[in-house]
């Protein structure tokens, strides 16, 4: 065993929920316990749908927003829930409290679930399923990093047509994403933007992108997900008097823009150096980025959008 393996075998000891905590359904459990049934067509077939939320010094940041997607998600799939979105939300805040996690990435995902074993190809006769884990918070790229900016390319694979896999629904179709994910390390880049068969910018593996040009900001309009954290630009860009639309952004549009930026649930707003080993803004992280960045992370103390968890 390496001292890392030790180290953790011992906090568990200590405290098994000291690596967070999962709900498996029925109830909560520390993470490595929680367990899903084989038989899950979430598991089986990807049938499933999911949400992250973050909670950030001891608050979870626009919870309401991420139940109302994922309600509209679960719905858009078709699911009866087993649990009200009332009570899966008190799940998660359970779930936080449980772990003592004071700075978290939450998933939660509702999934097709478990057949009726006599007649396994009834969907009508399947069991939805809700699980859900809390985990200290998780950073697509380091804070670090972030202050100096992220390398990224333009993959050479399409993000899944909006006419095969609905991106409005969270899913867990990430084989494109993966896929560019892949190919962006391959180049020694950290990450990759996707395109949609048009040519246009769609998003990345796990967040959405912005383009800034001559001031004003540009995000994609459709063949996306519908980001918490997109939407959290768009209201800080009002507050800041910044114009701010979501459109076609040609591939074009991308590569002439001033400033590009990433951004997520984990890991806020990322600013990106260079394109495809090309400099973006001076090959630093732009200005207009950064300040926005900066009233992103002033924003996780407005009550407006916080919901404290009580951790008693
Ligand atoms: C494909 C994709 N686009 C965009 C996002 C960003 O969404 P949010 O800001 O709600 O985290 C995510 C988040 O995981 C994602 O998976």
């Amino acid at each position: 065993m390496s001292v890392e393996e030790a180290k953790i075998t011992a906090s568990q000891e200590a405290d098994p929920y000291s690596l967070g905590a999962g709900f498996n359904g029925t109830e909560i459990v520390p993470i490595l316990e929680a367990q899903i049934p084989l038989v899950d067509m979430g598991f089986l077939h990807s049938d499933v749908c999911y949400d992250v939320v973050s909670v950030w010094k001891g608050s979870f940041f626009r919870l309401n927003e991420h139940m109302d997607r994922f309600e509209r998600s679960y719905e858009g799939l078709g699911f009866s829930m087993p649990y009200t979105k009332e009570q899966m939300r008190q799940i998660l805040i359970d779930m936080v409290a449980r772990a003592g996690l004071r700075d978290a990435y939450v998933y939660m995902c509702a999934t097709r679930g478990l057949p009726d074993l006599d007649d396994p190809r009834d969907m009508e006769k399947y069991h939805q399923c809700f699980y859900a884990f809390a985990i200290p918070f998780v950073w697509i790229v380091d804070p670090e990093d972030q202050k100096i900016g992220t390398d990224v390319i333009v993959s050479s694979v399409p993000r899944i047509p909006k006419e095969s896999v609905d991106p409005t629904i969270k899913n867990h179709h990430w084989g494109d994403l993966t896929r560019a994910d892949r190919e962006a390390r391959g180049k020694g880049a950290k990450t990759a933007l996707l395109l949609d068969f048009d040519g246009n910018l769609a998003e990345g593996p796990g967040f959405n992108v912005f383009v800034i040009k001559d001031g004003k900001l540009l995000t994609p309009d459709d063949n996306v997900l519908l980001g918490i954290t997109r939407l959290t630009v768009f209201d800080l860009a009002e507050e800041m008097n910044i114009e701010a639309k979501a459109c076609k952004v040609p591939v074009e549009t991308l590569r002439a823009a001033d400033e590009i930026f990433m951004c997520t649930t984990a890991g806020g707003i990322m600013p990106v150096k260079s394109l495809d080993g090309k400099p973006v803004s001076g090959g630093k992280p732009g200005p207009i980025t950064m300040k926005l960045r900066e009233a992103f992370w002033k924003a996780h103390d407005d009550t407006k959008y916080s919901t404290p968890v009580n951790y008693d």
